[in-house]
């Protein structure tokens, strides 16, 4: 796993971390002995507490995986809260349902299978918070669509906004990044740094999170 802040630190800090669900350590070790993509645990207890702090209700995941950020989000829901998580890859999709099971909070969650460009318009919001996870060239394609989605007030939070350094002029990334994937986020924070819809704030947690507010 590269970090952007000093490793010494993250551990430091995930020391001090209570887990909401032992589950989550069972996804993360699936998820790094596979090398897939999922989120580091400083940016699920982000999306933990944000998913508190705003008494969100309806969230809304793109690309799920395995199921640890979703797994993070669920566990913040009330018992009457909603989870809707795409994945357009079918076997991790049954993956993340069985984790989500095995912690109890299948009833909040719902794993659905598809591509986000199509499957985005067969859903109706208002979502309190989207959690844009999917591949990098979507995330400017699907954002005027996320933007009608999400409830004026709600947050958009965005993963791998600094694409471990790649995206920072100068700077020699701490891992190799595919030069297209990192073009399309640059250009996206360009363009929400402009877009008057949203106010967002960068913050160097994990591979770089994007939150923008939906003005009202
Ligand atoms: C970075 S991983 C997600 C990790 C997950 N959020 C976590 O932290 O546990 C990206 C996932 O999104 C899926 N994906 C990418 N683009 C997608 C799209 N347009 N629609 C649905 N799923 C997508 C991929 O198949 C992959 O499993």
């Amino acid at each position: 796993m590269t970090t952007l802040v000093h490793p010494a630190v993250v551990d430091y800090l995930a020391g001090l971390s209570r887990l909401p669900h032992p589950q989550l350590d069972v996804v993360a070790r699936e998820g790094h002995a596979e090398g897939l993509p999922i989120v580091m645990p400083d940016t699920g207890a982000l999306l933990h507490a944000l998913t508190r702090l705003m008494g969100a209700r309806r969230v809304l995941e793109i690309g799920t995986a395995i199921g640890y950020s979703a797994l993070w989000m669920a566990t913040a829901l009330p018992e009457d809260g909603r989870l809707i998580t795409l994945e357009r890859h079918a076997e991790r999709a049954g993956r993340a349902r069985e984790h989500l099971r095995s912690a109890g909070v299948e009833a909040k969650a719902s794993v659905m299978i598809g591509d986000a460009a199509r499957f985005l318009h067969k859903i109706a919001g208002p979502f309190d918070l989207i959690f844009q996870d999917g591949d990098k060239p979507g995330y400017l394609a699907l954002l005027d669509r996320l933007h009608v989605l999400l409830r004026p007030g709600g947050a958009l939070v965005t993963d791998n906004v600094l694409w471990s350094g790649a995206v920072v002029p100068g700077l020699a990334p701490a891992r190799e990044r595919n030069a297209d994937d990192t073009a399309a986020i640059a250009a996206y924070n360009a363009h929400l740094a402009a877009d008057p819809r949203f106010h967002t704030v960068w913050v160097p947690v994990g591979d770089g999170l994007a939150i923008s507010t939906k003005v009202a």
